[in-house]
């Protein structure tokens, strides 16, 4: 038993296999459910890109949960250096063993950073794979990343504007076929336009067999 919360913007809090984990943990967003004083638990911190709205209180997190952070390379030395005192840094490529059945897997991501490259996320436990996108354009190479990891649930941007859109999210679902698709990435700010009902029109549109599932900030998925 597990689940996804949303916690607004690309920001997630999972139960995964009995770990908690966090992804992209911009507590402070404007959309945001929690404040920071209410995290007291986390295991592992995973970090797509070291834009602020990605990069967020991970360190503050993982100060009061000693938590490890996990990102590319870059991203986890800068973590280092403003004293966290675990970190794990990979690069894009083979399996990071977190723990036995635990296993992460940076891949591709299309945007900047000035750390390192951005990535996404694909996170690998007994209970389920999940696939969190980070920031990118809708890439071909999204149907490797079906091909070799198939995971079930995947994270996808839809605001538009830095990052997919619906019409462009609507191909990546179709690429890497998850059974559900949660957006996110929209409506923190009226730039990142793109709505969940415009996603559902161009995923009906294409004739994809996948169960779209829509959070507020503060829900969560269970599986
Ligand atoms: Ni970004
Ligand atoms: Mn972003």
């Amino acid at each position: 038993m597990g689940y996804i919360k949303w916690l607004g913007h690309s920001a997630f809090e999972i139960l995964l296999d009995n770990k908690i984990l966090y992804i992209d943990p911009w507590i402070s967003n404007p959309k945001s459910p929690i404040k920071l004083q209410d995290i007291s638990k986390a295991d592992y911190i995973f970090i797509t890109h070291d834009h602020g709205d990605h990069f967020g209180e991970s360190v503050e997190i993982a100060k009061k949960t000693n938590a490890t952070i996990v990102g590319i390379y870059e991203i986890a030395n800068k973590a280092s250096q403003l004293g966290v005192k675990k970190t794990i840094g990979g690069n894009i490529g083979g399996p990071i063993f977190l723990e036995e059945n635990l296993i992460t897997y940076l891949v591709p991501a299309f945007h900047s950073s000035l750390t390192g490259t951005p990535t996404g996320i694909i996170i690998r436990g007994n209970e389920k794979t999940i696939y969190h996108a980070g920031d990118t354009g809708v890439f071909g190479d999204m149907a490797i990343i079906h091909e070799l990891y198939k995971p079930d649930i995947a994270l996808i941007p839809i605001g538009g504007h830095y990052t997919m859109g619906p019409f462009e999210a609507a191909k990546a679902v179709e690429l890497l076929k998850p059974e559900i698709v949660i957006p996110m990435h929209y409506g923190t700010f009226p730039v990142l336009s793109g709505t969940p009902e415009q996603l559902k029109k161009f995923i009906e549109e294409r004739g994809i067999d996948v169960k779209i599932v829509v959070l507020k900030p503060g829900e969560s998925y269970n599986f």
